[in-house]
């Protein structure tokens, strides 16, 4: 792989986005690469993935301006479906993933942020989606997540003025849960990935399901996903481990994900 490393450190993996030269800007060889390596991770064996951008600058400066600036209506159209396809894939891949945004997140940069289950950034963070200046929408998936994630208006504001946010207010819109200085982002982010893969990953994976996929139904329907995945959890080993344990005031044996 020429812009993406993957290096595991027992069960959490670290995807690190490097392409210097554009501030690691997403082109399509980029986004292909991204792909296999979202496509080659072992959800059984690794139970969190960290994803961040090389360097100490950005994270991600969006897509890739040099190409995107002489595509037609129909190669737009193309490479707004291959970015999409792909963080379509980030937001569902079944394990936890967590973004640890340690520079520029701009538009792509920003929208691969967003389709991770968690964020977290450095003090030098920035985040926007800059494309209303470039003549574009966000191509991927930018309009829809934001205003998923941060107030509907807000996330009009910021699409509408193509302006620039900077840590302290991504964190009270709430599009991070917490700001770190540079040299703690990635000690922190490992630490929280470690803490969710100490837990039974049966069980972390269910909660990721039903908070994704029970957010695109109604009430009714969203708790009875919800009942389905609760009662999965039942009679596997980690349930039973996991209960007995507390039953008999010990601390649990590691989960072994049965
Ligand atoms: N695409 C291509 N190249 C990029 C890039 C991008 N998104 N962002 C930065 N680069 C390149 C620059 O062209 C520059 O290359 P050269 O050295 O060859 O000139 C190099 O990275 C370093 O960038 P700067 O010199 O501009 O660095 P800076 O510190 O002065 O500014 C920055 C940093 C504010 C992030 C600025 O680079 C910038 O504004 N980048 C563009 C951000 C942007 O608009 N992103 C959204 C793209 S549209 C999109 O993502 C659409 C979508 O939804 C799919």
């Amino acid at each position: 792989m020429a812009f993406i490393q993957l290096e595991k450190e027992g069960h959490v993996a670290v995807l690190t986005i490097d392409r210097p030269k554009a501030l690691n800007a997403l082109n399509s060889e980029v986004l292909k690469e991204l792909e296999s390596v979202i496509d080659s991770i072992d959800a059984g064996e690794t139970r969190c993935l960290i994803i961040t951008g090389a360097g100490e600058k950005s994270f991600v400066a969006g897509a890739d301006i040099g190409e995107m600036s002489t595509l037609t209506k129909v190669q737009g159209e193309a490479f707004g479906k291959t970015g999409n396809d792909v963080f379509r894939k980030i937001e569902t891949l079944p394990i936890p993933v967590i973004a640890a945004v340690n520079g520029f997140a701009l538009g792509g940069g920003n929208e691969l942020a967003m389709s991770c289950d968690i964020r977290i950034c450095s003090e030098n963070a920035v985040f926007g989606q800059p494309e209303t200046g470039l003549g574009i929408t966000p191509g991927f998936g930018g309009t829809q997540r934001l205003a998923r994630l941060v107030s509907p208006g807000m996330a009009k504001q910021l699409l509408y003025t193509a302006k620039n946010i900077k840590a302290p207010e991504a964190l009270r819109i709430g599009l991070v849960n917490a700001v770190y200085p540079p040299e703690e982002l990635m000690p922190a982010a490992k630490k929280l990935a470690s803490q969710i893969a100490d837990n039974a990953p049966i069980a972390v994976r269910a909660c990721k399901k039903a908070v994704n996929e029970g957010l695109e139904k109604g009430m009714d329907d969203a708790i009875v996903l919800e009942e389905k995945l609760f009662g999965d959890c039942f009679e596997t080993e980690d349930q039973i481990g996991g209960m007995k344990a507390f039953l008999n005031k010990e601390k649990h044996a590691p989960y072994q994900n049965k």
